[in-house]
């Protein structure tokens, strides 16, 4: 069986495409310092316990497994702490990818699918985001990322590395067969904290900002299906296996949900009321961010069906009821 490194394996969308990597019979071999992520949430692979900045450790998986290709997944990614602590983001997202890169060409491993962001564009309010739209990151989160993505095109010239980069944004929802599902700790995301305030958690959910120039005055977003986005994953890593050349894809559905929408997504679906608080606009929230997918969709064949606000509401809050809070370290 062809073997696959996942880094941030134990994380939300690491441990979902270990899942999708597995019934497409790959051997997903998860790599994580369990920073952010989960021990519970490995179940679809073997694990393997390291930090990126690590490079003796990296070189020992890579000499174990000997795998075909990378997913490379771990990051910090908390937009606000990136910019109160740079420093600890750049060493660990830039720093680390570098350790795997050189890592992965040692053990002549050339083939890379990396997890990056739209938050690489920085605010480009109203418009939607496609491959060509210019990177200008406005939070250091951003700026890691882009930075990798230079890295790795680099690590193409130089070495001979393949890759598929992924820009997404609002991720959601949860495997539908309830195996694994997003648990963060501190949460920040909308949909795990709505659920919380539906069922009692916590007393309400803030919304961030009531006064934004969009038709219900809340942001707006566009939200894949933690599903759909790595079963793009698996077809990115199809591509490379074709032998195809290095490709950046955005994975969007097009549209755009508000705040308030999924508010009421939220309510329907799970047939509760809603809790909620109209509270200040939190400090960086672009007004809208809707990513398109045409490339992926007709060059990858992507189709990201599961992507309807019911559908990842109702998958996430199975998940919330039955398993949301049994994740240990
Ligand atoms: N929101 C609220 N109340 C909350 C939480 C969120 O109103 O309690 C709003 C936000 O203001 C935003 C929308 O819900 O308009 C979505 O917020 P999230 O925090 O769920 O997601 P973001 O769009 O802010 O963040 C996304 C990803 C992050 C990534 C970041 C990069 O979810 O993982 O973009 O900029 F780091």
């Amino acid at each position: 069986m062809t073997t696959i490194l996942v880094t941030g394996g134990a994380g939300y969308i690491g441990s979902h495409a270990c899942k999708v990597l597995a019934s497409a019979g790959y051997t997903p071999v998860t790599y994580d310092n369990l920073g952010t992520g989960w021990r519970d949430a490995v179940r679809f692979g073997p694990f393997e316990h390291g930090d990126l900045l690590d490079r003796a450790r990296l070189d020992e998986v890579f000499a174990t497994w000997r795998p075909s290709a990378v997913m490379h997944f771990a990051a910090l990614s908390l937009v606000g702490d990136s910019m109160k602590d740079p420093a600890t983001f750049w060493r660990a997202n830039v720093g680390g990818s570098l350790n795997l890169l050189e890592a992965a060409v040692a053990a002549g491993c050339r083939k890379i699918v990396f997890s990056s962001t739209c938050a690489t564009y920085g605010d480009h309010d109203g418009v939607i985001l496609d491959e060509n739209t210019p990177q200008q990151p406005i939070n250091a989160y951003g700026a890691t990322k882009r930075a990798i993505e230079d890295m790795i095109g680099n690590f193409g010239q130089a070495h001979g590395v393949r890759s598929v980069i992924f820009r997404y944004f609002n991720v959601a929802g949860a495997d539908p067969e309830g195996e694994i599902g997003e648990f963060h700790q501190p949460e920040t995301h909308l949909i795990p904290l709505m659920l919380d305030a539906i069922d009692g958690k916590r007393s309400a959910l803030t919304i961030f900002g009531t006064d934004y120039d969009t038709p219900d005055g809340t942001c707006i977003r566009d939200y894949v299906h933690v599903m759909d986005l790595v079963e793009a994953h698996v077809l990115g890593l199809k591509w490379l296996e074709d032998g195809k050349a290095s490709r950046v894809f955005c994975l969007g559905t097009g549209s755009g949900f508000s705040v308030r929408e999924v508010i009421a997504e939220s309510g329907r679906v799970t047939n509760r009321e809603v809790p909620v608080i109209e509270g200040d606009r939190r400090p960086g929230d672009a007004v809208q961010l809707v990513s398109g997918s045409r490339r992926a969709t007709e060059e990858l064949g992507w189709r990201p069906e599961r992507s309807t606000m019911g559908a990842m509401v109702a998958d996430a809050w199975r998940w919330h009821q039955n398993h949301g809070a049994h994740f240990r370290e």
